[in-house]
């Protein structure tokens, strides 16, 4: 069977872009699928390669603002204020686009998602390019995002040709994503790797709007979504390890050791206690419970603070079904 080539190689991924084709590309967040986001067929591909419906809009990325500011009808005050303090880095802002902005990348919406994400080798990347990059994480619709190049290899390899290959992403989690409403308030519709209080610093206190009802269907928003393939539930592990004892269970804690538990069995996010290192290896953790011999998945809720915030809504959403 074809499967993707994995590799360093920035020339190669950029030639294989401006061809109109598909290169997997790493971020501090998540690995992107990413395609030419002003070319219609591009995307056509990646809602095909990922399987995902066409009413869950993707993000447009690019290595600077200017570079897509012809695209966009307008840029609120806070919004500059915020991607000046944050970009590049885990943060996405919902803008206004104009026509150049197919229909297709934003569902329809009038709004178009922009990140600058924090990546050497793809920020090298896209400064090679002269337009920006639709990237989705790069996963099968409703699964795990990728944090390795090795995971995106593993279910989608066989759909691209090429991995850029960026090492271990350090954020783990995806973009928080914000917008702003006809006052120029800050409305975060997707809690991720940039912290709630780091956009406060900004912008002053700001909403959070995880069921956005202008498109209630956009997953991020669906609650299943981020899902390994076993059961999952949260609570409190020695409890639960107890309560499911007919269970073959794995357990994920955030900085606690079970003692008289299989150890293989058991992944601890951050045995420091580190929010930021736990979010780091969530989804790592999430995928190595599918592969291993287990068939419940126990976890707990974690402090909600910082990037604690993200990881509650990734289990939550990962839990439900
Ligand atoms: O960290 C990230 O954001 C990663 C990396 C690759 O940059 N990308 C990512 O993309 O997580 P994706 O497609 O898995 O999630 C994008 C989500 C959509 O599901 C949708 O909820 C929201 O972004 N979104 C995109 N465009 C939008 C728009 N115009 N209005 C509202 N929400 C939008
Ligand atoms: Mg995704």
């Amino acid at each position: 069977m074809k499967t993707a080539e994995i590799g360093t190689h920035i020339d190669q991924a950029a030639e294989l872009l401006k061809s109109g084709q598909l290169v997997a590309i790493p971020t501090e967040t998540v690995y992107g699928l990413a395609g030419n986001a002003l070319d219609e067929k591009a995307i056509l591909e990646i809602f095909k390669v990922k399987n995902r419906p066409k009413f869950d809009p993707l993000i447009a990325h690019t290595n600077h603002l200017d570079k897509v500011s012809d695209y966009l009808e307008e840029i609120p005050k806070q919004a500059r204020k915020l991607a000046e303090a944050y970009w590049p880095g885990p943060l996405t802002i919902l803008l206004k686009k104009k026509k150049t902005f197919p229909d297709l990348l934003t569902s329809g919406l009038p709004e178009v998602a922009i990140r600058i994400p924090n990546h050497p080798l793809t920020l090298e990347l896209l400064s090679k390019l002269d337009f920006p990059l639709a990237a989705p994480s790069a996963n099968p619709f409703g699964y795990v995002s990728p944090t390795t190049a090795r995971h995106v290899a593993q279910q989608l390899g066989a759909h691209i040709p090429y991995i850029l290959d960026g090492g271990s992403c350090t954020i783990g989690i995806e973009s928080t994503i914000v917008g702003f409403d006809e006052n120029e308030e800050p409305i975060v519709y997707r809690l991720g790797g940039m912290r709630l209080e780091d956009i406060e610093q900004v912008t002053g206190s700001v909403s959070v709007n995880l069921n956005r009802s202008s498109n209630p269907k956009a997953p991020g928003m669906l609650k299943s979504h981020y899902a390994p393939n076993k059961r999952l539930i949260i609570g409190d592990v020695k409890q639960l390890v107890v309560a499911n004892q007919h269970h073959n269970t794995g357990i994920i804690t955030f900085s606690e050791k079970l003692i008289n538990f299989d150890p293989s069995k058991q992944i601890i996010l951050s045995p420091q206690g580190s929010l930021d290192e736990a979010a780091s290896q969530l989804f790592a953790a999430l995928r190595r419970m599918d592969e291993i011999d287990v068939d419940l998945i126990i976890t707990e809720k974690f402090p909600d603070e910082g990037l604690g915030k993200a990881i509650n809504d990734r289990l939550k959403r990962a839990s439900t079904g």
